[in-house]
């Protein structure tokens, strides 16, 4: 790690809502720690790294995130291994990628010491929070936003970078319904749907509130020139079991980088499994079905860790999974990650950081 230049300032919270809280009952992403990072990009510099008590941030009506969507964000996740000790999973991938986020959308890199000294000091602060009951975690939320006050539409000047945290468990408690929409689509070549970018969340919403009123869990979607390759699904990456072997989307430049879906591919041929990236038509999924060959499907990402998928609407065809029992991979492979992550299993490619 690189030296610290910037001095983090702390002003704990006057009393811990910890108490009051209950880990084992969470919503999603409803529950907030007691402390966040704020940090400010001005004039050229990085400057005011403090952690604060939660809450809100003060900002006026003019900022042009608000106006024009300079805006990314990640999602990473905190754990306690056996002896109690903290471990943040894959943070110097959370921080790359929140810097080729951010360099799409015109915004200066976030410094070593303000990303992973700031979360690490944060981690350590609230990491009482940190739930321990399987499938649980303290997820971290970095948000990077345009902050100039100023309706000229060019890159700001200014920027905030904040992370608040909330204990969590899965996103998913049950196996996902997805459809895939003709209707939409969330991203294409040359745009930004490699970047995590606030906007490509908003501009999923309208097909995802569809897909749920129509008994969805989420959308399948497809690439935006030909809607006939599969892309993601917005919230995870998606991976297919065809004849033993396990498929991913390859990164098209419209596709979220996962990290959870990097640490599959890493992970799988350790396992004797063979992983392929390449691209999917929806029609092969659909002809491997209709053969027998599909033998499960899953997606992949942080909140949702793996998330498996009972079923896919594509047009008339509903594809319906084989039982998770009888599913060969990725009950396994959901074993060995979260093994990986609570410190209960080598972890040979040094992706976890002690706190
Ligand atoms: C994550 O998996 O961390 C995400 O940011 C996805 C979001 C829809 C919860």
């Amino acid at each position: 790690m690189t030296a610290r230049t910037h001095t983090i300032a702390i002003e704990r919270a006057a009393q811990s809502k910890l108490a009051a809280t209950d880990l084992n009952n969470l919503q999603f992403g409803r529950t907030f720690t007691d402390h966040m990072l704020v940090a400010t990009y001005d004039e050229g510099a990085w400057q005011d790294v403090k952690i604060q008590p939660y809450g809100a941030l003060a900002m006026s009506p003019s900022i042009s995130a608000l106006h024009y969507g300079q805006a990314v964000f990640e999602g990473m996740k905190a754990y306690k291994n056996a002896a109690g000790e903290a471990l943040l999973f894959r943070p110097h991938a959370n921080h790359a990628r929140i810097n080729q986020s951010a360099a799409r959308l015109c915004m200066p890199p976030i410094p070593d010491e303000v990303f992973i000294d700031g979360l690490l000091e944060l981690v350590r602060l609230d990491a009482d929070w940190i739930p321990t009951r399987a499938g649980s975690a303290l997820y971290l939320r970095p948000i990077y936003f345009a902050s100039d006050e100023s309706v000229g539409l060019r890159p700001s000047e200014r920027y905030t970078f904040a992370v608040i945290a909330c204990p969590v468990n899965s996103y998913y408690a049950e196996p996902v319904k997805l459809t895939v929409t003709r209707d939409y689509v969330r991203a294409f070549a040359g745009g930004t749907g490699a970047a995590k970018a606030a906007g490509n969340y908003a501009a999923s919403l309208l097909a995802d509130r569809e897909a749920k009123a129509r008994g969805f869990d989420n959308v399948l979607w497809l690439d935006g020139k030909e809607q006939r390759y599969i892309e993601e699904c917005g919230t995870m990456n998606v991976f297919f079991t065809i004849d033993d072997v396990v498929v991913t989307p390859k990164l098209s430049g419209s596709i979220l980088p996962g990290i959870t879906r990097d640490s599959i591919i890493k992970l799988l041929p350790t396992l004797g499994v063979k992983v392929e990236e390449r691209t999917i038509a929806i029609d092969e999924l659909a002809a491997a079905f209709r053969a027998g060959q599909l033998q499960e499907a899953f997606g992949a990402g942080t909140a949702a860790t793996i998330a498996q998928i009972a079923s896919i609407q594509f047009d008339d065809l509903t594809i319906a999974l084989p039982p998770v029992a009888d599913r060969p991979y990725s009950s396994v492979l959901a074993t060995v990650l979260s093994e990986i992550k609570t410190g209960c299993r080598a972890d040979e490619f040094g992706w976890m950081v002690r706190v």
